[in-house]
């Protein structure tokens, strides 16, 4: 890709704050440029966006200083005074929305409308969190002893290190950079190499919101070398990581060195249970929403169907219906609702999951191969009749694709349900009240969408259990991994 498509692509970007797009790291307040560069594409169009400061060792060991240095001021302000920053910066990432949204889209080829609702999403976070700064309460505790006084306090943790994931490119910053500004704890992020460009305009935003310098800091590029500082140095005493889950194990291990505390948000691999009772409507809509919502790339995107027979073929019919009218395209470009998978490593896993299930006797009702465009397309798809251990059903899909399988009895579609290592997110579809509350509480996930295929908000904990993480992000729970718990054990004369 040549300079004048990288022109190109800026044009298309049409940029109303054209400074928002910065290709430097930050740290400690200052934008940090090197001559080691790398390319920052748009997967719709194969076109050079930008080429960002290739960032390494030496740069995330002064972003760590920077965020150590800067700790003792920032966590001693009172929470008010961090919440109204906070504030700001929500106010000023709603006011650019549009800017992020066109970013956001360019970088990682979600539908425009979709990259809009990210950005309300992410402000969503920053706006609960400055309203939770305020409310880190203690308790007391009755003392054991007569001349004992109990108080336990909640401090910021220190200095976090956040890896964040492509796939939300600001979402995921601001549900793990609000918690942690909101209570006290500086942080150094490090987003995706393939989607920085959000998190570059969301520090932008933050600087001129007032945060002050050293309190966030951004480095990426040399990814393994930076990876190794956030995971290894003593001054950093949380590290937070979305991806996927043989990395976020493989960083858990090296934090166990220096005892940090790791949350992790890893894969999952959701069942979609649709019972014979179900309303065919929802299941359907709810469907859509849960599998191809950013094109099936997201950890809570429905992975497996499972189908009673009752309803089995009025569902497959409905939802390859609603399936092949989703129009794919470049989110720049006009409405769509299908973006290109993130490069084309992705689309190849896909295919072969594809390819899988079709050599084990899987029917196509739509789609089925890759779509025509310059970036990663494959077509919305749906599939029938796929066997138990298909790739499909073993393996995150990540991708576009709704494999069908018909189950029988509610305790075959729980086991089948519950047969896999991840536990992030499941979804069952029923108007029977009481399998409501027995598949709901049967179900080994962290989180369960009952009668609906959406279940993220900033005001719900969001998280797994099994091998798909640890801890909880968002709502009253996302406070907690950011700060340690202290007991004030007091002696005290008696009257
Ligand atoms: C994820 O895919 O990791 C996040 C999805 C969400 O917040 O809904």
């Amino acid at each position: 890709m040549n300079a004048v498509a990288q022109a190109d692509e800026r044009q298309r970007l049409a940029l109303r704050r054209p400074d928002l797009l910065r290709e430097a790291g930050f740290v400690d307040g200052t934008w940090l440029e090197t001559s080691e560069r790398f390319e920052v594409s748009n997967p719709a169009t194969g076109g050079v966006l930008a080429r960002a400061a290739r960032l390494g060792a030496a740069e995330a060991d002064a972003a760590v200083a920077a965020a150590h240095a800067a700790f003792p001021a920032w966590s001693a302000q009172p929470a008010k005074a961090r919440a109204d920053i906070l504030k700001d910066w929500r106010r000023l990432i709603l006011e650019h929305a549009e800017d992020l949204a066109r970013l956001m889209t360019a970088e990682q080829g979600k539908p425009l409308s979709e990259a809009r609702g990210e950005v309300a999403y992410a402000a969503a976070f920053v706006e609960w969190f400055a309203e939770e700064a305020r409310r880190v309460y203690g308790v007391t505790i009755p003392g054991h002893l007569a001349d004992k006084r109990i108080v336990v306090t909640h401090e910021p943790v220190g200095v976090v290190a956040a890896i964040t994931p492509w796939n939300f490119p600001a979402a995921m910053i601001t549900r793990k950079v609000g918690p942690a500004l909101a209570v006290g704890c500086t942080v150094v992020l490090k987003p995706s190499e393939l989607t920085p460009l959000s998190a570059l305009a969301l520090a932008v935003l933050a600087e001129e919101a007032g945060l002050p310098a050293g309190v966030l800091n951004i480095v990426m590029g040399d990814a393994p070398a930076i990876g190794e500082v956030l995971t290894t140095d003593p001054r950093v005493r949380k590290f937070t990581f979305t991806g996927s889950t043989p990395v976020g194990k493989m960083l858990a291990a090296r934090c166990a060195a220096t005892v940090k505390r790791v949350s992790l948000e890893l894969g999952g691999n959701a069942p979609f249970l649709v019972f014979d009772d179900a309303d065919l409507d929802k299941a359907v809509a709810g469907a859509i929403a849960s599998k191809f919502r950013n094109t099936g790339q997201t950890c809570v995107c429905a992975n497996r169907f499972y189908v009673q027979a009752g309803i089995y073929d009025a569902f497959a019919a409905r939802l390859a219906e609603a399936v092949a009218e989703l129009r794919i395209g470049d989110g720049l470009e006009g409405p769509t609702d299908q973006g290109p998978l993130i490069d084309d490593r992705a689309r190849g896993k896909v295919a072969a999951h594809v390819a899988d299930a079709l050599r084990d006797g899987a029917r196509v009702l739509t789609g089925g191969a890759p779509a025509e465009g310059a970036g990663a397309f494959y077509q919305p798809t749906v599939l029938a009749d796929v066997a138990r251990d298909a790739l499909l059903c073993r393996e995150e899909t990540f991708g576009p694709v709704a494999g069908l399988v018909r189950f029988e009895t509610e305790q075959e579609a729980v086991a089948l349900a519950n047969a896999t290592s991840a536990g992030l997110a499941a979804y069952v579809f029923t108007r029977d009240n009481s399998r409501v509350w027995r598949v709901g509480g049967a179900l080994q996930y962290g989180m369960v969408g009952i009668n609906t295929g959406l279940i993220s908000t900033e005001v719900a904990p969001f998280g797994g259990v099994k091998e798909s993480g640890l801890g909880r992000e968002g709502s009253l729970f996302g406070v907690r991994d950011y700060v340690d718990t202290k007991t004030l054990c007091l002696e005290v004369e008696p009257v």
